[in-house]
């Protein structure tokens, strides 16, 4: 199956769930569809993307793959204040194809990226070639760093689609070190069945476990998707 989250995004007014939970796109069958709805009563669903297939094309979004020089501004000017000051421990989970992590990068941290897609693995690694960076195959909820720990847990566009986001953050807790910190950046995408994770609703998963929470609405920023943009999209900085 071949969607993302631009495309849902994109097509939300097109897809729909059929009774046997397929997922369809205008009219075309994508895959079977696992829908989960939150204590909120918001509903989310993770549609079964191939990763794998996604990698070759998943630069071509402005906000993926950084190529617009206002684009990759923007979102290194907000990195920027997200990360620490000086040179840190970067842990970038679902690191795709390596964007955030390059700028990270540029920016003197020191990057550890893991990914379940060994295609995304293999952009990642050709993109940070020559840079303080290392790229793993693993698992996001439980990222094989083994008693490693790290300054910053830096999440883009994958916590929504985890079976399990409050297990996952509370792990992501675990690997911090003291006065470490959180940066998730999230989104509800599509307005007739959503998907995604509202901002409350990570703010209640995250209010037992952090301190110091910081929000950041980013829809209204349109250098950083390269187009206007009508749904909830954010960026939380969490610090324990
Ligand atoms: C929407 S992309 C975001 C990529 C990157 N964070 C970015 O913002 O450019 C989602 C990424 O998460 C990865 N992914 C999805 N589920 C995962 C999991 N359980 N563990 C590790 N990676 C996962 C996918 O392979 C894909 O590269």
């Amino acid at each position: 199956m071949r969607v993302c989250l631009w495309r849902l995004s994109r097509i939300g007014r097109q897809w729909r769930a059929s009774p046997r939970g397929r997922l369809s796109v205008a009219g075309v069958t994508l895959g079977r569809m696992s829908e989960r709805i939150t204590t909120d009563g918001h509903a989310t669903a993770s549609p079964p993307v191939d990763w794998d297939a996604q990698a070759a094309v998943f630069d071509d979004e402005p906000d993926h793959g950084l190529r617009d020089p206002l684009v990759r501004a923007a979102w290194a000017e907000r990195l920027r204040g997200w990360l620490p000051a000086r040179p840190a421990d970067v842990l970038d989970l679902g690191c795709g194809t390596g964007s955030l992590s390059q700028l990270a990068a540029e920016q003197g941290h020191r990057v550890t990226g893991v990914d379940l897609s060994e295609a995304m693995i293999e952009r990642a690694r050709a993109k940070l070639a020559g840079r303080d960076a290392v790229f793993l195959p693993g698992d996001a909820a439980r990222p094989p760093v083994g008693e490693r720990r790290f300054d910053v847990v830096l999440v883009r566009h994958v916590l929504w689609a985890l079976s399990d986001p409050a297990g996952a953050l509370g792990h992501w807790r675990s690997l911090l070190r003291p006065s470490g910190r959180l940066v998730l950046v999230e989104g509800v995408w599509g307005t007739v069945t959503p998907v995604g994770i509202p901002t409350d609703r990570l703010l209640t998963l995250l209010t037992p476990l952090t301190e110091h929470i910081r929000v950041e609405h980013l829809s209204e920023d349109v250098r950083l998707w390269g187009k206007e943009v009508a749904d909830e999209r954010y960026a939380v900085v969490a610090g324990v």
